[in-house]
């Protein structure tokens, strides 16, 4: 096998990191311009975006924990036309491609949300967030049902002029099968993956600090199960995989890539090393030298 090299391409464009800041843990990239971030990072994923404002989860909506960290952010955000306005035409210009990050809790949302961005030259790409809750099923994440991700990837695939890639929950469902359903419906690509279902309780009192108790779970020690996920999907179907959960260190980028990844995702490493992705890509090209 030969060593990856760290240029990449994605969607037809060409890059010369493979580091892509996650969704949800860089907002638009504001606070990052504000510090001058953005040596070796090839894009930016926003955070998730509905279609209507959403208040999210009550607080607390982090806790750290020994090896990582819980989140229940609950997609707080203040809708797609106001991101529009306000994050994507009128903010701060980024020095990279920004892929937008588009949730719902029902199926039409998707394509509802894609449409409205359409009308933003902003976007470079989506990426559709199946983790969240379908209201309609009870609350399961659309991602554990192929069915309904090939229906909501046709859907964003007909309203849509840009690349997108879906965004595999490891929580329900197999994941193989959901990422065939994606391509199946017209996605270009497949974020491998989402946070992993977290708790953590007070064994003195059985209460936990986040209201919602159960919680997304992000720790470098989970980097396993994602390089085994990255190498099952990437093997079985065509399009691009661009991996997210448990980079720490330029290893885990190499690691990663030679599982089957086209490009690598930072995520709560960056919240303690905002230039996490320069740091990361240095490390790894020592290591590739
Ligand atoms: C505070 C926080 C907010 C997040 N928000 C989102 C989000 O809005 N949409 C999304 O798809 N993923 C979100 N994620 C998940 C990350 O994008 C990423 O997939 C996950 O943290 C695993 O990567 P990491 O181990 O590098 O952190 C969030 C994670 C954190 C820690």
């Amino acid at each position: 096998m030969t060593a990856p090299s760290l240029s990449r391409n994605l969607w037809g464009r060409r890059f010369d990191s493979p580091l892509i800041l996650a969704g949800g843990t860089a907002g638009f990239g504001r606070e990052l311009a504000l510090l001058d971030c953005w040596d070796r990072v090839a894009a930016l994923v926003s955070k998730s975006v509905t279609l209507k404002p959403r208040e999210g989860n009550p607080p607390p909506r982090i806790q750290e924990t020994e090896y990582g960290l819980l989140n229940s952010i609950g997609l707080a955000n203040p809708g797609v036309n106001s991101v529009v306005q306000q994050e994507i035409n009128g903010s701060v210009n980024i020095p990279c491609p920004l892929i937008v990050s588009v949730a719902g809790e029902e199926e039409e949302e998707f394509h509802r949300v894609v449409e409205v961005l359409e009308g933003s030259p902003m976007p470079w790409a989506y990426e559709i967030n199946v983790s969240c809750p379908n209201v309609a099923s009870g609350g399961l994440p659309f991602g554990s049902e192929p069915s309904a991700v090939e229906r909501i990837s046709r859907a964003v695939a007909r309203v849509s002029s840009r690349p997108f890639a879906v965004k595999l929950t490891p929580n329900a469902g197999d994941m193989v099968e959901t990422a065939l359903a994606a391509q199946e419906g017209g996605a270009s690509g497949l974020t491998v993956c989402n946070t992993f279902l977290g708790m953590k309780m007070d064994w003195r009192t059985g209460s936990t600090l986040i209201p919602r108790k159960v919680a997304g779970y992000s720790s470098p020690a989970l980097l396993p199960l994602v390089v085994a996920r990255v190498w099952q999907v990437s093997r079985t179907v065509s399009i691009p995989v661009l991996a997210s959960g448990g980079v720490a260190r330029g290893e885990d980028v190499l690691e990663l890539l030679a599982a089957g990844a086209e490009m690598v995702q930072v995520g709560i490493r960056l919240m303690r090393r905002p230039r996490a992705a320069s740091e990361l890509f240095r490390e790894a090209e020592e290591l590739l030298q």
